[in-house]
Order: structure tokens, then C-alpha cells, then sequence
């Protein structure tokens, strides 16, 4: 069976929160009602919440079918003498399953040792057992080294490729569907991934043109992930997929 095909198509798609620089105990507290008015518990997996590191114990204590994410990690792994970093293993001990890496926000430079870097990460995550959404913008040629190439082969059931063109974030600018699809199915190909998912400007309104691209496994959500109005919709709408 070519699972780069049907692997996606059976897979329910993710909605991703990025809550970036966001968020309280209030926020998280609300978002809590979305659980308790989610049709199942499935629907409830499907969507994962990238927030803080700060509020991530706490939103596991208070509702622990939250799919949880961090939105970074550190380059070191285990414990150890490195003031202000957090490890994959640090988060894999208080239940967090996901982390975002590789942010565009998160990068600086945008040059190789920056990916040497984001490299290390994603090798850290995935030993954990994490799964890891990795971010890439147009240019990820140069954003995916040929080490992580190889890592996204081997764990290619534990990395999602996010697919977040920098225009489309914050802009309200996105690619048209087919464009979008176009990127998925060559991200697909070219790295054997299966799960490639789409960031940028996603809101409840256009929510159903990306979500029912076939080759998309889901949406990375920013600004519109902190109403939960609008993730409540767009959780609807990935119910009908
Ligand atoms: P916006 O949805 O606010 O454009 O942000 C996208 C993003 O960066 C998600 O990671």
C-alpha cells in the first residue's frame, strides 16, 4: 500500500492552536468548556494546543484530554546545567506529546547552523517519543538538511511538516487551495512524509477550503486559536472531513 496516499486520507485531521505569546489561566480555563461541549473524545484529540511553557502543567492538570504542545525545546536533552532551557525529556515528564519547532518566528537567520540547531531539536523530540511539527516556509530546501531528511524518513509517523509560507502568517494573504495542495503533495514526495499540514492566516472562514484538500492533515491556527468561537467552528468543520 502506498501510504503516502492513503495514510492521510484515513488519518483525522488536526486542528493546532499556536497560541504564540499568548495566553492565561483564564484563557485556558475557557477552552476548557470547548471539551465539554466536543461531540466525543476524538473530536477532543484532534485538537492539539501549542501555548506558553509556562501553563502547560496546568492545563494537563485540568484537562487531561487536551493534546498539549510546546512551542519550542531545547537543543540539550535529559536534565542538566543549562539556566532557562527545557528539554524534550522535560516535557515528555509532565504528559506533553507535541511540540512545534522551527517556528518562523523562532528563527533568526534562517541560515545552516540555525538548521544544524533545529536539527538537533527534532532529534531530541523524536527520541523522546514527542511528536514534533516542524515548520517550513517556502524555501525549506534550505530549511531541511540532509541529517534531517534522514530523520524525517525514519520517524516519518512522528513528525508533521507544517507548511507556514512567512506571507501568509498574520496577514490574512494566503495561497489559493490548489497552490496549497501543490506544496503538500512536493513536501509529500520529496521527503516521504506523510503528514503535511497548512499555517497561515486560518480562520473559520476559510477553514473548509484548506481542511478538504485531501493531501492536508490538518491546519497550525494563530491568531484565531485564542477565540474559541472560531476554533470551536473550525473544529466543526473538521468533523464533516
Ligand atoms: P496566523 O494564523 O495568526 O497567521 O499565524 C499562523 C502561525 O504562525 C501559526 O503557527
Amino acid at each position: 500500500m502506498n501510504y503516502l496516499i492513503f495514510w492521510p486520507l484515513c488519518m483525522p485531521k488536526l486542528t493546532i492552536c499556536n497560541w504564540k505569546m499568548n495566553g492565561s489561566i483564564q484563557l485556558i480555563d475557557s477552552f476548557i468548556s470547548i471539551a465539554a461541549h466536543l461531540p466525543n473524545d476524538t473530536a477532543c484529540w484532534n485538537l492539539v494546543i501549542a501555548m506558553p511553557d509556562i501553563f502547560l502543567a496546568y492545563a494537563a492538570s485540568k484537562e487531561p484530554r487536551f493534546r498539549l504542545a510546546a512551542q519550542d525545546c531545547s537543543t540539550y536533552s535529559g536534565f542538566g546545567a543549562h539556566t532557562g532551557e527545557i528539554s524534550a525529556d522535560m516535557l515528555v515528564d509532565i504528559g506533553i506529546r507535541y511540540v512545534i519547532l522551527g517556528h518562523s518566528e523562532r528563527r533568526s537567520h534562517g541560515d545552516g547552523a540555525e538548521a544544524e540547531l533545529i536539527h538537533v531539536k527534532l532529534a531530541n523530540a523524536t527520541r523522546c517519543g514527542l511528536i514534533a511539527i516542524l515548520c517550513v516556509s517556502d524555501d525549506y530546501e534550505s530549511q531541511i538538511t540532509k541529517q534531517t531528511e534522514s530523520l524525517l524518513q525514519v520517524y516519518h509517523d512522528k513528525i508533521i511538516l507544517a507548511y507556514e509560507p512567512v506571507s501568509a502568517i498574520g496577514t490574512g494573504c494566503l495561497p489559493s487551495a490548489a497552490d496549497i495542495r501543490e506544496t503538500a503533495v512536493r513536501l509529500q514526495q520529496r521527503y516521504k512524509i506523510p503528514r503535511v499540514i497548512y499555517g497561515g492566516s486560518v480562520t473559520s472562514t476559510n477553514a473548509l477550503d484548506i481542511l478538504r484538500v485531501d493531501e492536508i492533515s490538518g491546519v497550525l491556527v494563530g491568531g484565531a486559536s485564542l477565540k474559541i468561537d472560531e476554533v470551536s467552528a473550525i473544529l466543526r468543520i473538521q468533523e464533516l472531513m
